[in-house]
C-alpha cells in the first residue's frame, strides 16, 4: 500500500493501473477511520484497486465548528487501510488541495438548504467542492459513501447526475455499535455519561422506523413520538428531527412512496446525526 500526498503521484498511479486494465474504487474520508469507513472499503474491493482519501476538508467546516479538534491519526488509519486491502491512501495537505488563489466552488440549490444545511450553511458547498476535486484527481469508476450521512449521499448522487460525472455512487448501510449508536468519528468526543445519553438517537430512530413499518403514514405522529423519546434524555438538545422526501429533501406530511427520517441532536457539545430510510409500496 502506498501513501501519497501529491496530486501528481495519484495521477501517475491511476494511469499505471488504467494501463493494466484495472477498475478503481474511491472511498473519500476525513480519516480517524471506524467500522463504518471499513465497511465502505470492504465494499470498494469489488474494484481491482481501492483508493482511500484522508483529508479533513477545511472548506466544509463553519467558523465555529470543530475543524481544529477533529480527530486525526494517520498511522492508525494507515494500519487499518493496509489490513483491509487498500492500495493507495491519498493524504494531501490543505495547500495541495486549495492553492492561495482558489475560487471555484460546486454549489447546489434546494437539496442543501434543509436538514444539516440549515444549521451548517457552508457545509455542503465544501463537501461538493472537495468531492468533485477528489473525483477529478482519482477518476474512480465507483465511489462509496455511507447512508449515515443520508443528505450528503443524496446530494452527491444528484451532483453526479446533474454534472454528468462518469462514475457510479454506491451508498452503503449505517454501521452501528452493538448497543445501537451509529458509528462516527465524533463519538470520540463523548464522555462516558454522554456516550450513554447518545443512545437516545438510535432509540428514536428504531421507534420511528417501527411505527412506519407497522403502517403509520402520518409523519407528524412519527415525529412526535421520536421527539418525545429524545426529550426524555436531559443531555440531549435537538437540532432537528424531520421527515423528508429522499429526492428533494423537502418535508413531507404523509408517507406515500418513501421517506428519509433524519435527525441531528447535540449531546453536550457534540452534534450527532442518525436516520432511517424506508420505501413503502
Ligand atoms: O463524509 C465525509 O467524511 C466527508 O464529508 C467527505 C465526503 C470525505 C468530504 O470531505
Amino acid at each position: 500500500m502506498k501513501i501519497v500526498s501529491e496530486i501528481t503521484e495519484v495521477r501517475n498511479q491511476i494511469k499505471a493501473w488504467r494501463q493494466e486494465g484495472c477498475t478503481v474504487g474511491l472511498v473519500p474520508t476525513m480519516g480517524y477511520l471506524h467500522e463504518g469507513h471499513l465497511s465502505l472499503i470492504d465494499r470498494a474491493r469489488e474494484n481491482h484497486k481501492v483508493v482511500v482519501s484522508i483529508f479533513v476538508n477545511p472548506m466544509q467546516f463553519g467558523p465555529t465548528e470543530d475543524l481544529a479538534s477533529y480527530p486525526r491519526d494517520l498511522q492508525r488509519d494507515a494500519k487499518l487501510c493496509e489490513e483491509h486491502g487498500v492500495d493507495l491512501i491519498f493524504h494531501p495537505n490543505p495547500e495541495e488541495m486549495y492553492d492561495k488563489n482558489f475560487c471555484s466552488y460546486v454549489d447546489m440549490g434546494v437539496l442543501t438548504e434543509e436538514l444539516c444545511g440549515l444549521s451548517r450553511p457552508v457545509h455542503f458547498r465544501g463537501v461538493c467542492t472537495v468531492v468533485t476535486k477528489l473525483f477529478n484527481i482519482v477518476t474512480p469508476d465507483r465511489a462509496y459513501f455511507g447512508q449515515k450521512d443520508a443528505q450528503q449521499l443524496a446530494i452527491i448522487k444528484r451532483m453526479v447526475k446533474d454534472l454528468n460525472m462518469p462514475l457510479e455512487i454506491v451508498g452503503c448501510p449505517i454501521v452501528r455499535e452493538e448497543d445501537g449508536l451509529a458509528k462516527s468519528s465524533r463519538n470520540t468526543y463523548l464522555s462516558k455519561e454522554e456516550r450513554k445519553a447518545a443512545l437516545v438517537l438510535s432509540r428514536a430512530v428504531f421507534l420511528g422506523e417501527k411505527m412506519v413499518r407497522d403502517g403509520e403514514r402520518d409523519c407528524s405522529k412519527v415525529l412526535d413520538a421520536m421527539t418525545k423519546e429524545i426529550a426524555k434524555e436531559p443531555l440531549a438538545k435537538i437540532d432537528y428531527v424531520k421527515m423528508v422526501d429522499l429526492l428533494t429533501m423537502q418535508q413531507i406530511e404523509k408517507i406515500e412512496t418513501g421517506v428519509l427520517a433524519a435527525m441531528a441532536v447535540y449531546i453536550g457539545n457534540t452534534r450527532l446525526i442518525d436516520n432511517f430510510l424506508i420505501s413503502v409500496s
